[in-house]
């Protein structure tokens, strides 16, 4: 098994099932509520243990009631919780969420994810030096993920960033990190919009890759712009699909698949984590991902993808 270190948010998500977003001072009648494990980080975390990574999750919660149901959700999935900080002074991370029909918005209130500073990360040098892969989003402080970016750089490890939400990264930054996954709109944000995103896909060949929800992907391999498609599903909640691709990523990549495999795989996983109400609960297990890769014959990702790319 490969060592994948998350380090990033744990959030309890309050999610608000409504047919539509409210307009601005309106009051809509909800069809249901429900509380659920997320987080960026945690849900990167979980997709990665649930698709074979041996996992350890960095980052920290408060102490309260949330904090515990955070902790047990993740060691139910064998991830390593040892180094969870606890702070005694902010409360657990929350996500208000509304889901819509193929859709949803959140709000996330960090809390104790703003605790998740260099210092705390400095502490675990040796956990990263030892990792096949490290898992970064933008829902902790942005010097942490600057620290860390550095550190493994300089010790040539991999890392992947997921700049979600999606804030301006210095160049530095960008040149450090192995692979970065923004989708379009992050992508503007990350690297301004004054510039097309094939651009950047190009000035950062088989790093840049950029989501495209239910289309794909799509990255420059060097010689043309390569797009790896979706599979069909029936959509009941998009929230985390974008954290089961990372976290399958992660574990593609480590256990040595192709980037183009890679990618191939992680999309179809997003896709299947879409197919259930809450961030963790559509996530496939090995297993069922498997059984999914066998149904539907889509294990010959060569021949799905060759069509799909054109010549740069
Ligand atoms: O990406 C989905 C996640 O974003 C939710 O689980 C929520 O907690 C926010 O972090």
């Amino acid at each position: 098994m490969k060592n994948i270190v998350v380090i990033g948010s744990m959030n309890v998500d309050l999610v608000v099932e409504v047919d539509r977003k409210p307009l601005v001072g309106e009051t809509l009648l909800g069809k249901g509520f429900q509380i659920f494990q997320g987080g960026k980080g945690a849900n990167q975390c979980v997709a990665a243990a649930r698709l074979g990574g041996n996992c350890t999750m960095l980052g920290s919660v408060g102490v309260d009631a949330f904090a515990n149901s955070v902790i047990e959700n993740l060691e139910s999935s064998s991830i390593n919780v040892n180094n969870i900080n606890k702070n005694n002074n902010l409360p657990t991370g929350t996500a208000v969420i509304e889901v819509y029909p193929n859709d949803n918005s959140i709000i996330v209130v960090p809390g104790a994810n703003n605790a998740t500073d260099v210092e705390y990360v400095q502490k675990y040098r040796e956990l990263l030096l030892e990792s096949d892969m490290v898992l970064l989003q933008l829902e902790i402080p942005l010097e942490t993920v600057e620290w860390v970016v550095d550190f493994l750089w300089s010790n040539n490890k991999q890392v992947i960033l997921n700049p979600a939400p999606a804030s301006k990264l210095s160049e530095k930054i960008l040149e450090k990190t192995t692979f970065i996954t923004p989708n379009e709109h992050e992508c503007n944000i990350v690297f301004g919009s004054d510039k097309s995103a094939e651009y950047w896909m190009r000035k950062y060949p088989n790093k840049l890759i950029i989501t495209e929800g239910e289309k794909g992907v799509k990255y420059y391999d060097g010689k043309k712009i390569c797009r790896i498609p979706s599979v069909k599903v029936e959509v009941v909640d998009t929230t985390g699909a974008g954290d089961t691709f990372n976290g399958a990523l992660a574990v593609f990549l480590a256990v040595g698949n192709s980037l183009k495999e890679a990618l191939y795989k992680s999309c179809i996983a997003g896709a299947l984590a879409v197919t259930k109400l809450g961030a963790q609960e559509g996530i496939p297990l090995f297993e069922e991902f498997n059984e999914y890769m066998q149904l539907h014959e889509t294990n010959n990702f060569d021949q799905q993808t060759k069509l799909q790319c054109k010549k740069g």
